[in-house]
């Protein structure tokens, strides 16, 4: 649409620029100015000049040459059919003035030459040969000037006009331009909450209706790795969890051993044998080894974390054998109506807080469907990476994994508030790499 509409605009406002320019000079010269050329090209903008070779007796073409100018279009330039149309009926009515127009400047043509006569100009291409005792003023003359001036005074109304529906049509798309921006706000708004509240539902009645229906299988659902702790021996590995009993079980790593244990892995990157430049698809439902590098899968995130508040472990380490961590008491991926946004906060650790607020409420972004803030691109292509950009990070654990330290753009495995990364000067110096990321999740009431 905005395509479509581009050069009509364009074309359109270089004539509307010319209304009070081009035809208050063109209407007072027919009165006897024009004559004066030098007086037109004063105009700078607007020129009027004869088009081709002109005789002495025949009427030769004017041609009017009006300025370009450019009109402001709102950002978010959702035009309707209507308006569409209205632009289309509108440029119809320009044309229309723009052929009338032509036929007055050939009108105007004929009276400059009378009029030269009586005042000389530079340019005076009839000079020499128009008699010099001819009265400029005759009867047929003035009819022709009133003739002309009359349609002059019609078309620049008719322009005027024009130029006035367009500027109350702006005035309209901007308002609707308003309007879309906050029905939108509102509608997230409003989903959030009922996320929120159906969220609260579904985790009381998959802990209480399920256990009242007493249905066995419910009851020994082991819904994250922290149904496993209670096991004899706790050892790391593969287990099959269901978080929402009206859901699939899936498989999940879980780690058993390292802070108590019970923890579910939901990311890990131990040696670049899987790529994490994925699509949105591949995202959503998980993709790699459990046993080695992985991203769990956004559908199954969001079961696991919104059951249960989640605790967030993120443990990194680099090539110089420098290990930390990062803790968030809370964590929690939304659906993918909402495109798995990002809420977590509550930092401890020592790694840094690299993700909180930047990354807080944020939206999953991956290079075929942008929902990050970077206005002009998509930070998922940037990157090569899915991950909850904003504009577009400050930690991105799902960056390229590099195997040593690398130079150019920062597309590798990223965390800013690490040791000594300000001194990271692009594109001079050399980039960290991470040998092994890990991020995980345990429930917050989760004792030992
Ligand atoms: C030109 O016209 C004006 C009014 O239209 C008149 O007063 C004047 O006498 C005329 N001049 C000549 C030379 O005809
Ligand atoms: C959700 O909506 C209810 C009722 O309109 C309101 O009381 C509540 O504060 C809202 N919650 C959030 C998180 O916006
Ligand atoms: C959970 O169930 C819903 C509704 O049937 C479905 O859309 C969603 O993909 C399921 N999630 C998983 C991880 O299976
Ligand atoms: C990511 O994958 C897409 C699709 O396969 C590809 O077009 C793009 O070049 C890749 N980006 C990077 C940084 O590797
Ligand atoms: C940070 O840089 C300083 C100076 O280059 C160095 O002495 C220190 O060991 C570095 N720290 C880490 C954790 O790499």
């Amino acid at each position: 649409m905005l395509r479509n509409m581009r050069p009509i605009l364009a074309w359109m406002s270089a004539l509307l620029v010319a209304v009070p320019l081009g035809l208050e000079a063109a209407v007072s010269g027919a009165t006897g100015v024009l004559g004066k050329s030098s007086e037109l090209e004063s105009c700078s903008q607007v020129k009027l000049r004869p088009a081709g070779q002109c005789g002495d007796e025949e009427e030769c073409p004017y041609q009017i040459t009006l300025p370009p100018m450019t009109i402001q279009l709102p950002k978010q330039f959702r035009l309707l059919e209507k308006t569409m149309k209205e632009l289309q009926s509108l440029k119809e009515t320009v044309r229309q003035l723009r052929s009338a127009c032509l036929e007055c400047g050939q009108q105007a043509d004929e009276s400059i030459r009378r009029d030269t006569s009586e005042t000389p100009t530079k340019k005076d291409h009839g000079r020499g040969d128009s008699s010099r005792s001819a009265p400029s003023n005759s009867s047929s003359s003035n009819d022709v000037i009133q003739e002309m001036q009359t349609k002059m005074s019609r078309m620049s109304n008719s322009l005027k006009n024009a130029r006035n529906q367009i500027n109350t049509m702006q005035v309209k798309l901007d308002m609707m331009n308003g309007l879309s921006q906050n029905v939108e706000e509102v509608v997230d708004r409003r989903v959030a909450n009922l996320t929120g509240v159906i969220n609260k539902l579904s985790s009381t009645c998959s802990t209480e209706c399920a256990a009242a229906r007493s249905a066995p299988q419910y009851m020994i659902a082991h819904r994250d790795c922290s149904d496993y702790s209670d096991l004899k021996h706790r050892i790391n590995g593969v287990y099959s969890v269901t978080p929402d009993v009206r859901n699939d079980t899936f498989e999940v790593f879980c780690d058993m051993e390292s802070y108590g244990g019970g923890w579910t892995v939901v990311q890990r990157r131990v040696n670049g044998a899987v790529s994490f430049n994925r699509t949105w698809a591949e995202y959503k439902k998980g993709f790699g080894d459990l046993q080695g590098d992985f991203w769990l899968g956004n559908d199954k995130i969001h079961l696991l974390t919104k059951t249960k508040d989640m605790v967030l472990r993120i443990e990194l380490e680099d090539f110089l054998g420098v290990r930390e961590y990062a803790k968030y008491d809370q964590f929690y991926v939304s659906n993918e109506f909402l495109n798995y946004r990002l809420s977590l906060n509550g930092y401890s650790g020592t790694a840094g807080d690299a993700m909180h607020p930047k990354h807080d409420q944020k939206f999953f972004t991956t290079h075929d469907k942008d929902n990050d803030m970077y206005p002009s691109g998509n930070c998922g292509t940037y990157y090569g990476s899915g991950w909850w950009f904003n504009t577009c990070m400050s930690a991105n654990l799902n960056g390229k994994y590099y195997i040593k330290r690398y130079k150019g753009k920062r597309d590798g495995i990223f965390w800013s508030t690490w040791h000594n990364i300000t001194s990271e000067y692009y594109p001079t110096n050399y980039r960290r790499a991470f040998k092994t990321v890990t991020m995980m999740i345990r429930p917050k009431t989760y004792a030992p």
